[in-house]
């Protein structure tokens, strides 16, 4: 089964949404970091669409979007949900941005992607101190841009690395009117604490939301989960008495006496990762960043597949059930 056959409504916006949606940004930018190359990246986002993926998400700073409006050409327009972000700062603590620099940014976004339409147009990583500017200048900014047809929703993702506790999103979303018809999301296995901070009033908002974070170094490095839950076991975050084995903390996630019927132990962190995010209410889709046409499709098949184990679900809800600080970077 392929993230075609998977589709979700992405809350008042009414697009219709493939939940596996690629991240065309993260540690991988489609290979660039790596030094893959423009046509490489280009090759995996048409990976991508043949898959069944419809939802692409990139930004301003990625320097992605060339390769996804290269990619996105052999595919109508209407077939593809164009996700992009502008920052309100060049450099964390500069000055911000005007409106007429945000404006033009979103020009030059547009050109690169080679259309006249971006469908979710997002503030970059919005920061609880940069909530009453964008509301001032920039949001203002954004509906002209949707009533030029320029945009078609505005959005903002969250500063996750630094806001892990979810305070700039849960003050916007005590508004009813709050303006953002889309919010990307930081929630993983680790940190499962939107859930109660941010979902349930998403989902009574009708808003859309895109999960980030999904995986992203310590689910998909050992020695990663290792340092992160070791540290978290230091600082008392994580009770040490939950963790059998501090070398393989998480042993019991892909244990395969775990499968229940219906739903299979997953093989890998990273497929437990996946489906943790595709299943969680008020997940509408789960971004997956990857330098990798392969990976690429090993994360859509792990999306797609059935919830984890009650039983496993249960233990990670005792261990990091509380946990707000850690974001798996
Ligand atoms: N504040 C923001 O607005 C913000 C911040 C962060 C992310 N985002 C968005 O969210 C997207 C997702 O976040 P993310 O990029 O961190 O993605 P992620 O899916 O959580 O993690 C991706 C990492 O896991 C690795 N990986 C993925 N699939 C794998 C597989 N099957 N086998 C082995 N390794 C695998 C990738 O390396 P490989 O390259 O080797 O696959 C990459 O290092 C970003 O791309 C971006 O679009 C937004």
């Amino acid at each position: 089964m392929t993230a075609t056959t998977n589709r979700r409504t992405l809350g008042r916006t009414g697009l219709k949404t493939s939940i596996a949606g690629l991240g065309c940004g993260g540690h991988s930018r489609l290979g660039l970091r790596k030094g893959l190359g423009h046509d490489h990246a280009v090759s995996v986002v048409r990976r991508a669409l043949e898959l069944g993926v419809n939802h692409i998400d990139t930004a301003e700073s990625y320097g992605t979007e060339s390769a996804v409006g290269e990619a996105i050409r052999s595919v109508s327009r209407d077939e593809v949900i164009l996700s992009t972000k502008k920052s309100l700062w060049a450099f964390d603590g500069d000055p911000p941005v005007t409106a007429d620099v945000f404006v033009q940014g979103v020009e030059a976004s547009l050109s690169r992607l080679g259309v006249d339409r971006i469908d979710i147009l997002h503030i970059h990583a919005l920061a609880t101190s940069q909530i009453e500017f964008a509301m001032a200048e920039i949001v203002p900014a954004m509906l002209r841009l949707r009533e030029q047809g320029k945009i078609r929703f505005l959005a903002a993702s969250e500063y996750f690395d630094k806001d892990r506790g979810h305070d700039a999103f849960a003050r916007l979303l005590e508004d009813d009117g709050q303006p953002f018809d889309v919010m990307m999301i930081g929630f993983n296995l680790l940190n499962p604490s939107a859930r109660h901070r941010l979902l349930t009033r998403t989902q009574e908002l009708g808003v859309g939301t895109q999960c980030m974070f999904a995986v992203r170094a310590a689910l998909s490095q050992p020695a990663k989960l290792v340092e992160q839950i070791g540290d978290a076991m230091s600082r008392g975050v994580i009770d040490r008495a939950l963790i059998d084995d501090p070398l393989d903390p998480l042993a019991f996630v892909t244990d395969p006496a775990s499968a229940e019927p219906g739903r299979p132990a997953p093989v890998t962190l990273m497929e437990a990762g996946y489906r943790f995010c595709a299943h969680e209410p008020g997940i509408d889709v789960v971004l997956s960043g990857t330098s990798s046409g392969v990976h690429i499709e090993e994360n859509v098949a792990s999306i797609s597949m059935p919830a984890l184990p009650e039983a496993t679900l249960d233990r990670l809800e005792t261990i990091f059930g509380s946990v707000d600080c850690l974001s798996g970077n």
